[in-house]
């Protein structure tokens, strides 16, 4: 497991482009609420995150009722359990739903170090002809029915089983690196199960499956609900799995907001885009690890931390 030692960027002079004419422009306030979110799987199920104030929610008035707050944990190597999903009910001026934020790995490293890590693809039947990674898969199997049961427990179900004017079947999805992979896949899954999946926003993404998921995934989701795939310079994690490995296609799916290293954002339309984060090759990125962690979105310039703890300055990738 590799050590970075991360220096927190200081997250000024961040300006914009033109707004797009897309009908779900981008918003970097509601961007920079769901970068919190993200940060919040990176804290334990004990740390009191219940005292929370999520600040960049509040200023879009995106309420967190944390009292509702519900976490599903899983081992991952030699650590011992810790959170990999957190849940809390949210609701706006005009709705309510759950929020589900998944943690990133914290061996992502060792993978950008091990090829050979990438390249299981395994069949989804969401979707014909579809294949995504089998490690993402096999993360989201591990977890969905414990994930369904703390849902229901809030009250958020599918459509055809919501009882009483308390339920909600709306879903927001976020998540960081690994986080965002089993993001995109819990996306299909829940939606598949009855629930509205909307306003996701996923940080830092490898490719999760191969051309025919893409296409499915943006036909279902891309045009129809607000869906950001954020990167970030030069982080080599979008870079993975490499498009082309012994014959299989990876693809990434739709939307990208780039963040360069100036702090300018870019939207694309393009699955592969050069005026996105394939300005960069593979190669390009390798020395530029940290940048996976770093955001110009994150309250403590890093979306790897617990925001309860803002002013640790070093971090386990
Ligand atoms: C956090 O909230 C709990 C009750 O939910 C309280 O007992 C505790 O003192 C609070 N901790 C801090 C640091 O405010
Ligand atoms: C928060 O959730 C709790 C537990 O479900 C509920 O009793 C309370 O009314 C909720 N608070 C708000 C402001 O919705
Ligand atoms: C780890 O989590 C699993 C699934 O939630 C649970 O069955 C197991 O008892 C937990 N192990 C420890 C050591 O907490
Ligand atoms: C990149 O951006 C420029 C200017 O915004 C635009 O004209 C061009 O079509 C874009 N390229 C791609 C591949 O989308």
């Amino acid at each position: 497991m590799a050590l970075l030692a991360l220096l927190l960027l200081a997250a000024g002079g961040v300006s914009s482009e033109a707004t797009t004419s897309f009908d779900w422009p981008y918003e970097e306030d509601v961007a920079r609420a769901f970068a919190s979110l993200t940060s919040a799987s990176y804290c334990g199920a004990d740390e009191g995150l219940m005292n929370w104030t999520c600040r960049e929610c509040e200023d879009v008035d995106l309420r967190l009722n944390l009292s509702t707050l519900r976490f599903v944990e899983r081992r991952e190597l030699i650590q011992p359990n810790s959170t990999f999903v957190l849940l809390a009910r949210v609701s706006t001026r005009t709705t309510s739903g759950c929020v589900l934020s998944f943690r990133g790995s914290t061996t992502v490293t060792n993978w950008i170090e091990d090829f050979r890590f990438w390249n299981t693809p395994v069949p989804f039947s969401w979707c014909k002809g579809c294949y995504v990674e089998a490690g993402f898969s096999s993360i989201w199997h591990s977890v969905k029915d414990e994930v369904q049961l703390k849902l229901g427990q809030m009250g958020c179900v599918p459509v055809n089983q919501r009882a009483s004017v308390s339920s909600t079947s709306n879903l927001y999805i976020t998540g960081h690196s690994l986080g965002a992979a089993v993001g995109t896949i819990a996306m299909c899954s829940l939606e598949a199960s009855g629930y509205n999946v909307g306003l996701s926003y996923l940080f830092e993404s490898p490719r999760v499956g191969n051309t025919p998921f893409t296409e499915a995934f943006d036909h279902e989701f891309a045009r129809r609900i607000p869906m950001y795939r954020i990167t970030h310079s030069r982080d080599p994690v979008p870079h993975l799995p490499p498009r082309y490995l012994t014959g299989f296609r990876y693809a990434h799916v739709n939307y990208e907001v780039f963040y360069d290293e100036n702090g300018v954002w870019h939207f694309c339309t393009q699955e592969e885009d050069r005026n996105c984060s394939d300005r960069y090759s593979l190669p390009q990125t390798l020395r530029y690890t940290s940048d996976h962690c770093a955001s110009p979105l994150a309250a403590s310039g890093s979306l790897c931390h617990c925001p309860l703890h803002r002013h640790s300055s070093t971090i386990l990738v």
